[in-house]
């Protein structure tokens, strides 16, 4: 079956959608995104998602195409077009098509290009590698400065993953001035003595959809929360780790840097926060 995605406006199948090439996302990757996941045909977490688009756009001096309503709206569409049980929804907002390159901003009445397009993932809540554990290695983080905003900037992330790979791993954790920041595509976490060990919020991270409510319901549930920054030494003589992202929930971690993390098998508290974040989150999908 042919995808139909969303392009300024219009649904389209696939293969006729296109951008120019003097898109500013393409020229300099001038774009923000979103990623959320659908479970039983529903969006998890969708206003986080949106208010986040908003910061973004807003961050960056850009104009948002689409009201909050009519995003999910298409966001619904797609989902029914497509039939998407379980699986995710890509979005993409960049500042729009100039008449040239031109590093200096085009004119504000240039329209921002908006393309949404789902993922299909069957069996996403369902997976495998969550009942065994991932591997990370540690990477320094080369990225710029302001990773609370989502933009489309993703190659040095997109490398880690592939150093993660040739070192026979699933992905990296990137480390700043000793401490671990986040994941490539995920903000990450250990556990020692009970308590959760998370970085606190700042420019220097995504300030993830997952985190924020996989944090709440961890307070709910009476687990100790404490957020501050963690070294690659404290992961490795922690109880447990794992990481967070609408892409993948709640994931375990066994192993870093070929290290494994306590007895070397997804944790107590890993498992049962992704039990609560697939359980509540389904609740309240929309
Ligand atoms: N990535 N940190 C980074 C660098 C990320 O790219 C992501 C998400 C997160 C987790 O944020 P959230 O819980 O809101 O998904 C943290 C998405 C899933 C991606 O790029 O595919």
């Amino acid at each position: 079956m042919t995808r139909t995605v969303y392009v300024n406006g219009v649904y389209m199948p696939e293969d006729k959608a296109t951008v120019s090439i003097f898109d500013r996302g393409f020229l300099f990757a001038d774009g923000v995104y979103e990623v959320t996941s659908v479970l039983d045909g529903k969006l998890i977490d969708f206003e986080g998602h949106a208010l986040r688009l908003g910061r973004s756009l807003s961050e960056l001096d850009m104009q948002s195409p689409i009201e909050m309503e009519d995003l999910l709206k298409v966001h619904r569409e797609l989902v029914k077009t497509n039939s998407i049980e379980e699986g995710l929804i890509y979005l993409q907002i960049t500042r729009g098509v100039a008449s040239d390159r031109d590093f200096v901003y085009p004119s504000k009445d240039t329209p921002p290009t908006i393309v949404l397009f789902t993922q299909n993932k069957p069996g996403l809540a369902d997976s495998p590698l969550a009942k065994v554990g991932i591997k990370v290695i540690s990477i320094s983080d080369q990225r710029w400065g302001r990773r609370d905003i989502k933009t489309v900037q993703l190659l040095y992330p997109s490398m880690g993953k592939m150093m993660a790979k040739a070192a026979g791993c699933d992905d990296a954790w990137m480390v700043e001035n000793g401490t671990v920041t986040e994941g490539t595509s995920n903000n990450a976490y250990i556990v020692k003595g009970g308590k959760i060990v998370t970085r606190h919020l700042s420019n220097e991270i995504l300030h993830g959809i997952t985190r924020s409510a996989v944090l709440r319901f961890a307070r709910e549930a009476q687990m100790e929360v404490e957020e501050r920054a963690f070294t690659i030494k404290e992961a490795q003589d922690a109880d447990e780790a794992f990481f967070t992202s609408a892409s993948a929930f709640v994931m375990p971690v066994v192993e870093v840097d070929g290290r494994s993390i306590g007895i070397g098998t997804p944790g107590p508290v890993a498992t049962r926060l992704r039990e609560i974040y697939l359980e509540e989150s389904r609740k309240v999908a929309v």
